[in-house]
């Protein structure tokens, strides 16, 4: 199964100066929660706005055009194409197959938009400033919505939040 999960805010927004235009730990907590134990992609703009820190529990692989990208982690595998991670993704044992996540930024989405069978989108509650956009590119209209869950604003978590579950329409 192949996914999209992101966190945007009322506009769409998704990221700011390389980095999440906010800091919601509830929201981080569902990221965790669903993508623990699968494979999670990023863009290379995006592990490096991570610094480069590798999330626990979780094969990652980020994607990067340049050939001499070297990560040094063995939780980390590095591709250079999204045809490159379908056919690694394709070859997997079907007993052990883990559910692959894009996890965004913006160009991540436009390069998988033709392979999500499910989306994982949380909408924020608030308006951020930022540079980055959820691509319009992903033709949501392509998926019905399956599940909705409002999380309310609390002393932890300045905003509310509400995780939308989609799956792609056959
Ligand atoms: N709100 C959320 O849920 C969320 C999630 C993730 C990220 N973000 C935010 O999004 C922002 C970054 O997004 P972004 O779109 O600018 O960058 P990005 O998708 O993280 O990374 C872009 C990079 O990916 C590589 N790339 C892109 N297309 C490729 C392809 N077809 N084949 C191989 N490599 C490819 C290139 O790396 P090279 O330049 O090295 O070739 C490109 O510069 C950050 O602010 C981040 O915090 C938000």
């Amino acid at each position: 199964m192949i996914a999209g999960i992101w966190a945007e805010d009322a506009q769409g927004l998704i990221g700011s100066n390389g980095i999440l235009p906010w800091f919601l730990p509830s929201e981080l907590q569902h990221f965790k929660q669903t993508t623990m134990g699968q494979v999670i992609l990023m863009g290379r703009k995006t592990f490096e706005g991570m610094h480069k820190r590798v999330l626990p529990g979780r094969t990652t692989i980020v994607m990067t055009r340049d050939e001499t990208y070297k990560v040094a982690d063995e939780a980390v595998l590095v591709f250079h194409n999204p045809e490159a991670v379908l056919n690694w993704y394709q070859g997997q044992e079907p007993e052990s197959a883990k559910d692959l996540y894009i996890t965004g930024g913006a160009e991540m989405f436009i390069a998988f938009k033709d392979s999500f069978e499910q989306l994982y989108r949380t909408i924020i509650a608030g308006e951020f400033e930022g540079d980055t956009y959820f691509p319009k590119a992903l033709e949501m209209t392509n998926f019905k919505e399956v599940s909705s869950v409002t999380h309310p604003a609390d002393e932890k978590n300045d905003y509310a939040f509400t995780v939308k579950r989609y799956e792609i329409k056959r």
